[in-house]
């Protein structure tokens, strides 16, 4: 009798659940359930003849969306990127099914993703995904609750911070993964600067100017001044800066130049400053590309230094 007591009580509370689940939408998939289900799509063939490759920006398409999670590719280019974004309330598993992708966080290691190993992670959750590599790379992604709403936010130092609603927060799942939104391709294929920028910058950490004097100061990292003489003269200087003007600055630093300053080694980390931090931004991938993965670059160049107050000499002192 206690027995048929028990059971029938089980059976009312799986009913309450399986209830409470249909008005609640659907059951939600654990992380390691979508990791198990990125997994297997990406071994299937389901989705190799879907696949795109777009050069204005990413291209993504939801291949499956059930009540409790979905399912998308995404194709991305060299240079391609999310920016910083979330995926609201809902968890997520990703893999990438051919080509490398990076993962960056705030105060944490970039990692590498290769094929075959899952990322997980659970609500709220933020992160940047690049393609930093020169070939195309093909991730499969779900996610439980099915993807609704995404917030994008900027890197300010090391904190995230939402982006400005106006600047174009993408709010809405056909929206969703236009965090990154690229003007389209002149009829040449050639890139705006906006977009050779934008590739740069999806490629560096940069570092904000306290950050800059942080590492001055702690490492051994070497402040690297890029503007020409004339824009020094007027503007100003940092002391302990290393001057080396734009035009000169790949020979100065590759480890194999005959050129090369007894500093140029590819572990060396330079940060590299101008004027208002754009040009300074492809100069460090320029760097990167010759092996110093460290470079990087201050946002904001030497007028936000100077407007954050730290120290400079004054442009009748500077050399
Ligand atoms: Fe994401």
């Amino acid at each position: 009798m206690q027995l048929a007591t028990d059971q029938r009580l089980v059976q009312e509370a799986d009913s309450a659940l399986i209830a409470a689940k249909s008005l609640s939408g659907a059951v939600s998939r654990t992380p390691e359930e979508l990791a198990n289900i990125v997994s297997l799509f990406a071994s299937s063939d389901g989705w190799m003849d879907k696949v795109r490759l777009r050069a204005e920006q990413r291209w993504y398409e939801r291949l499956y969306h059930g009540p409790d999670y979905d399912i998308w590719v995404i194709s991305w280019l060299p240079g391609q990127s999310t920016g910083f974004h979330d995926h609201g309330a809902s968890s997520g598993a990703f893999v990438v099914a051919t080509g490398i992708l990076e993962e960056h966080r705030p105060g944490e290691r970039t990692r590498v993703i290769h094929p075959g190993t899952p990322r997980t992670f659970g609500p709220d959750y933020a992160h940047d995904v690049r393609n930093v590599s020169l070939a195309p790379a093909i991730s499969i992604h779900a996610y439980s609750p099915p993807l609704s709403d995404m917030n994008e936010y900027e890197l300010d130092g090391s904190r995230l911070v939402p982006r400005d609603r106006a600047s174009g927060k993408a709010d809405t799942v056909d929206q969703e993964w236009r965090v990154q939104k690229r003007k389209p391709l002149d009829r040449t294929g050639a890139l705006s600067i906006e977009q050779v920028l934008s590739a740069a910058r999806a490629r560096l950490r940069r570092l904000s100017p306290d950050e800059t004097y942080e590492a001055m100061v702690k490492t051994e990292a070497i402040l690297v001044d890029i503007r020409p003489e004339g824009q020094r003269a007027i503007e100003g200087s940092i002391a302990g800066a290393l001057i080396v003007e734009r035009n000169v600055l790949e020979w100065r630093f590759d480890p194999a130049s005959s050129a090369r300053l007894p500093v140029a080694t590819d572990h060396v980390q330079v940060i590299v400053f101008c004027s208002e931090g754009y040009a300074s931004s492809l100069a460090a991938i320029a760097l990167q590309d010759l092996r110093l993965c460290r470079a990087a670059d201050m946002i904001g160049g030497f007028q936000a230094w100077r407007a954050m107050g730290l120290p400079i000499v004054p442009p009748s002192e500077a050399s």
